[in-house]
C-alpha cells in the first residue's frame, strides 16, 4: 500500500508470521530508540529492541507494520492478538540475549533490576477474558511527525480487525505529560476505556477501538 500523505511517499509494509529482513527490526529499532527517549524499553538498548520486534515479526499472532519513504523506515506499529502468548514466545526463543540485554542494563543502574523482573512477568498480567488485538507500540521519527504516518499505520491495522474474531483494539499510553499521544489516538476514533496507576505510581490511560461506529 502506497499513500501519498503531505507530498510524503509512504508505503506500508507488514511483516506477520515472517522472518523479516534483517535490516528491518534494526531499523526500526533506531525509530524506537528515537522516538521513546527516557522509557524503560529504550534503556534496555538497540539490540534488545531488534530481538523484541524481530520477534513481533516472527510469532504466528503478532506483527509488525513498518512506514517507509524510499528505503528508510520513517514509523512502525507492533501488534498482538494474543499478547500473553507472545510474551512467552518471545522469553522461549530469544531468553540469552534477553538475559544479557538485561544483565548490561542492570550493570548500567542497578536500581532496573526490579523493573527487569516486572517485565518477565508480563505473560500473566496480559491474559484477558475477551479477545482483543493489542497495539503495542507506534513511533514516528521526530521529524516525521505531523504528516498522518501514524494515522497511516494505525489505519492499517484497523484493516486488520475481524469484528467476528475480536471485540476491540486496545493500547495503554501515559495518561500525564502526554497530550499529542492521547489526542492522536482520539483523533484516530479510539475512545478511553480506562484509567488506572501502575505499581510505580504511573497514570495509564486505556483506550480501545471497534468498528461498530
Ligand atoms: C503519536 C505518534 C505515533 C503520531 O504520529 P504522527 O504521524 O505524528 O501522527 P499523525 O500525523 O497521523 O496525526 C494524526 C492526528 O493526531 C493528532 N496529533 C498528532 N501529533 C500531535 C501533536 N504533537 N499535538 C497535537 N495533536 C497531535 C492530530 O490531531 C492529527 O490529526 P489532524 O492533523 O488531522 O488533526 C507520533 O507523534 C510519535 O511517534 N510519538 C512519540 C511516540 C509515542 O508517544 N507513541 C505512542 C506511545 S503509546
Amino acid at each position: 500500500m502506497t499513500v501519498k500523505t503531505s507530498e510524503k511517499r509512504i508505503s506500508i509494509k507488514t511483516y506477520a508470521g515472517v522472518n523479516p529482513p534483517k535490516n528491518i527490526p534494526r531499523q526500526v529499532a533506531d525509530v524506537h530508540m528515537k522516538t521513546f527517549t527516557g522509557f524503560f524499553l529504550t534503556f534496555l538498548g538497540e539490540g534488545f529492541l531488534a530481538h523484541l520486534y524481530k520477534g513481533y515479526c516472527m510469532h504466528s499472532q503478532s506483527g509488525l507494520l513498518v512506514a517507509v519513504e524510499e528505503d528508510r523506515v520513517v514509523g512502525f506499529l507492533a501488534y498482538s492478538k494474543d499478547l500473553s502468548e507472545f510474551y512467552k514466545y518471545i522469553l522461549r526463543k530469544s531468553i540469552v540475549p534477553f538475559a544479557w540485554y538485561s544483565f548490561l542494563a542492570a550493570f548500567r543502574k542497578p536500581s532496573s533490576i526490579i523493573r527487569i523482573f516486572r517485565a518477565f512477568l508480563k505473560p500473566s498480567e496480559s491474559k484477558r477474558e475477551e479477545k482483543y488485538i493489542e497495539l503495542a507500540s507506534i513511533g514516528v521519527l521526530p521529524e516525521m511527525k505531523g504528516h498522518h504516518i501514524g494515522s497511516q499505520l494505525v489505519n492499517a491495522l484497523k484493516e486488520q480487525f475481524d469484528s467476528e474474531k475480536f471485540e476491540y483494539i486496545k493500547l495503554e499510553t501515559d495518561a500525564v505529560n502526554n497530550k499529542a499521544t492521547n489526542h492522536f489516538y482520539v483523533s484516530n476514533g479510539f475512545k478511553l476505556a480506562n484509567s488506572y496507576e501502575t505499581e510505580e505510581g504511573r497514570k495509564m490511560n486505556e483506550y480501545r477501538w471497534n468498528n461498530e461506529e
